[in-house]
């Protein structure tokens, strides 16, 4: 059996919330300010819709940044502790739900734009995430996704699917209990969106212009119509 799974990102994100709001409110990600924040924001605002779903939102950085260029925005996350920080920045709406449990019929809302920032990190989490994103989009809505690039976060594994373990290199030391994470081919992650009813619209690769490497890689899939 495999020692890693879904659980046990949920079990470090409890753990890690404080020094994650810390981290962010401080700008402690240097990719994140040089390069990966403008990318998903220039994505999702170029698509020019009235309403967006952030799946894994954290402490609500993306929505609160939604919400001053004048879209609607709703985050959800599992904890609730970076929940409670959310609602008190203000900017948007905010609730405690776990990819597990999301639904339509939880929601009872659909939407232009979701949108995922570095926020896929299981296997069966994101494989049944998936399967529900059609149902909570409007016809003809986005699904935007930001990840690690697989070709850069391969390091010196193998480029095949499957559990790595985690580590926090580079944050700082107040982070523990680093998270396993599911490494996905760029294949695999085209056949999650081909599979669930969506054409890919764009594949973005921003750089990051003092590594030249990719800083991420984004997705965005377009629901068939039915
Ligand atoms: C790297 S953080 C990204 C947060 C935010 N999207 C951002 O850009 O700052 C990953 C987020 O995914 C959330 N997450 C991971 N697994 C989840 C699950 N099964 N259900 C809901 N949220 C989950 C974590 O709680 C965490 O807030």
């Amino acid at each position: 059996m495999n020692k890693y799974n879904d659980q046990q990102i949920i079990d470090s994100w409890k753990i890690n919330a404080k020094p994650w709001i810390t981290a962010i409110e401080k700008d402690e990600i240097e990719s994140r300010v040089l390069v990966t924040n403008k990318a998903i924001i220039d994505a999702v605002v170029g698509i020019k819709s009235k309403s967006v779903l952030d799946i894994g939102c954290g402490e609500g950085w993306l929505v609160r940044e939604l919400e001053k260029t004048g879209i609607p925005s709703l985050g959800i996350d599992v904890i609730p502790e970076l929940v409670a920080f959310a609602k008190k920045e203000g900017g948007g709406r905010y609730k405690v739900i776990a990819y597990e449990s999301l639904s339509y019929e939880k929601l009872k809302e659909t939407f232009d734009v979701v949108v995922c920032n570095f926020s896929l990190l299981g296997r069966e989490s994101v494989i049944t995430l998936f399967e529900k994103i059609p149902f909570l989009l409007n016809n003809g809505g986005s699904f935007i996704i930001q990840t690690i690039h697989p070709v850069v976060g391969c390091g010196d594994s193998i480029y095949k699917d499957g559990w790595r373990g985690g580590s926090w290199g580079g944050f700082s030391d107040k982070f523990s209990n680093p998270a396993p994470w599911y490494f996905r081919t760029i294949k695999s992650w085209k056949s999650l969106f081909l599979s669930n009813g969506f054409s890919i619209d764009k594949i973005v690769e921003p750089l990051n212009k003092e590594t030249q490497l990719p800083a991420s890689i984004l997705f965005i899939g377009i629901k068939d119509r039915n």
